[in-house]
């Protein structure tokens, strides 16, 4: 089933998820209407929490991409590395519409997170693979791409944002 999206500047966007702890039936759905919801909006990764669900699980699909591996990525309790090396991407956020900005992050990290089942598993990303993994596991930690921008972007960003929600 796809999910409605919280957008900005919903204060639900802001929390910290809690990590999964049963991997049962209710989490398989969870990740079944997330896959179905990034698909729909024509994202890349799409977080739990940005649908409402405060827990540390997300889902990436880099298939339209270009040179990317092709299928739906799960990932559930991920811990990222310090990571190496800085990339610099333009990146945008189904729950900030409308927006987009060059953000800086690590160019090539290493994550360890748990599947489906609750197995633990190891990852080594570069490039948009390792920027989506960075940009969703923000949002389980209530940051979004807006927080990682320079203080007087993000001052002006978040202003022009302010404006639009009065005024639509
Ligand atoms: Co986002």
């Amino acid at each position: 089933m796809k999910l409605d999206l919280l957008k900005y500047p919903d204060q639900r966007l802001s929390e910290v998820s809690a990590p999964v702890t049963r991997f049962d039936e209710e989490l398989h759905c969870l990740l079944e209407d997330l896959a179905e919801t990034v698909e729909a909006e024509r994202g890349i990764g799409l977080a739990a929490p940005q649908v409402g669900r405060a827990v540390r699980v997300l889902v990436i699909d880099l298939g339209s991409q270009e040179g990317e591996e092709k299928g739906l990525r799960e990932i559930i309790n991920p811990r990222l590395s310090r990571g190496e090396g800085k990339i610099v991407f333009e990146e945008g956020c189904l729950s900030v519409p409308g927006v987009t900005a060059e953000v800086t992050r690590k160019a090539r990290i290493t994550v360890i997170y748990q599947d489906r089942s609750g197995k633990a598993r190891k990852l080594d990303a570069r490039g948009l693979l390792a920027v989506a993994i960075q940009h969703e596991t923000d949002h389980l930690d209530g940051k979004l791409f807006l927080d990682r921008l320079p203080i007087v972007r993000r001052t002006l960003v978040k202003r022009r944002l302010a404006r639009r929600a009065v005024t639509l």
